[in-house]
């Protein structure tokens, strides 16, 4: 198996989780170094975290454990391949540290806080409620690209303050540019460039609209920012920051949610029986959607860098070195979750690490978990037993676990019908 393992080749993770390769890195070799392949254009290895305490523990030390970059390195952020420092690593939210991580952090949070996802929760499910009728009318649905790519993809662009109307020009560009249908990690094509440069443009016009008139919403509170002089530097986000953040919500909001929904309902489709107690006790929805989201690990890592030399496991990490936090692996670690390859709507407790840990922990998982449960509300209260409706379609990639397409028949509840 150790000569086999190759975690940069999208096709490992083509068919799901592999499982083989995470149980054997987690019970013989814990930090386990990767050597470089032919999916990492920087020629460069990298250890491999997957057990789930050194994962969670990693996590939580973000001063020795870099989103941005450390040593002598001259890139970095949270891919395998380094991304240029001052251009992505240091610049995007997620690719920072403190203090300026901190302090951006502080700007947007209080867009996806509880207060305000209140406040929009009646209008996401009015509009949950026509994606779900319609789909029950029909009597079948493609779940992904009918219920879980529309919802989470309304409720980002409602965030941003952009137009409805602009959402799936938003989803074409996430698609082209997190996809590896037709390239590898590292590679581009012409669909990529072309997608990013008309999102670029389309960024710098939100961006300019909000500060000609600002709204109630997250760009606009972006925009008007005035960051104190501990955030290194104070004073506003820069253009390249503004646009990077925009990106980094479009993506982060409209890709992981919508796999963590189909990966949820696919599971449930196999498991009729908890379909059935789910309709009957609604107590049961909330742990239903927290295994939805550790059974999807939907993010499936991030990197890191160390900044220092760091001791673990018998072996010494340098300063400079990648660090890959898989999430994916610590999720279905026997040592932290009982039978783990089960899909269990009772799991309890569930302390997963789908939206990882410590400082960087997801923005949105409350956005992420409030769509989840519309979505499963919805649909329990509409649909008495779903059905498969051809072969679910995995997307290729090994940092999104998901989907394109997963048809499936809806039988609707007599009285819904
Ligand atoms: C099921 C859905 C989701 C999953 C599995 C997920 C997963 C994650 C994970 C693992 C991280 C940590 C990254 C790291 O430590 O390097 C993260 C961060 C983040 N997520 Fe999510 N996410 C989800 C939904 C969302 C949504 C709906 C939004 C939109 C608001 C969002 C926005 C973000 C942002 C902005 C960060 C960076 C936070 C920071 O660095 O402080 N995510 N997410």
């Amino acid at each position: 198996m150790p000569a086999d393992i190759d975690l940069t080749d999208p096709d490992a993770f083509a068919n799901g989780p592999p499982h083989d390769i995470w149980d054997h890195l987690r019970d013989a070799d814990p930090l386990h170094w990767h050597e470089p392949t032919a999916f990492t254009p920087d020629g460069e290895g990298f250890w491999c975290l997957t057990r789930y305490a050194d994962v969670e523990w990693a996590a939580r030390q973000p001063a020795l454990f870099s989103s941005s970059t450390g040593g002598d390195r001259s890139g970095g952020g949270t891919l395998i391949e380094d991304l240029p420092t001052g251009f992505a690593a240091g610049v995007l939210l997620n690719m920072t540290d403190d203090p300026r991580h901190h302090h951006l952090r502080r700007v947007v949070s209080p867009s996806v806080a509880p207060r305000r996802l209140r406040s929009i929760e009646s209008a996401l499910a009015e509009r949950c409620d026509a994606l779900l009728d319609a789909a029950v009318a029909a009597g079948r649905c493609d779940v992904l690209t009918d219920i879980a790519a529309e919802l989470p993809l309304q409720a980002i662009a409602s965030l941003l303050g952009v137009p409805q109307d602009d959402r799936h020009f938003l989803l074409d560009w996430a698609d082209a540019t997190l996809d590896y249908d037709d390239r590898n990690p590292g590679e581009t094509t012409a669909r990529v460039a072309d997608a990013s440069a008309e999102m670029s443009s389309y960024c710098r016009r939100v961006i300019d609209d909000r500060r000609a008139c600002p709204a109630d919403d997250l760009m606009s509170a972006a925009v008007a920012a005035d960051l104190p002089e501990a955030a290194e530097p104070g004073g506003p986000l820069s253009d390249l920051e503004l646009e990077m953040l925009f990106h980094l919500l479009v993506a982060a909001g409209s890709e992981t949610t919508r796999n963590s929904i189909t990966a949820g309902l696919l599971a449930l489709v196999d498991q009729p029986d908890d379909w059935a107690a789910l309709r009957r006790d609604p107590n049961l929805v909330p742990g239903a959607i927290e295994e939805t989201l550790r059974w999807a690990s939907s993010t499936i890592y991030n990197r890191r860098t160390a900044t220092a030399e760091i001791e673990l496991h018998g072996r010494t990490i340098r300063a400079g070195d990648k660090v890959v936090l898989w999430w994916q692996a610590a999720n279905f670690d026997p040592r932290a979750f009982d039978t783990p390859e089960r899909f269990d709507i009772r799991r309890s407790p569930n302390p997963h690490l789908a939206f990882g840990a410590g400082s960087h922990l997801c923005l949105g998982a409350n956005l992420a978990r409030l769509e989840i449960r519309l979505v499963l509300d919805g649909l329990l209260a509409r649909v008495e037993r779903i059905e498969l409706d051809g072969p679910a379609e995995r997307t290729r990639s090994n940092k999104h676990a998901g989907f394109r397409h997963a048809p499936v028949t809806l039988h609707p509840v007599p009285s819904a019908g």
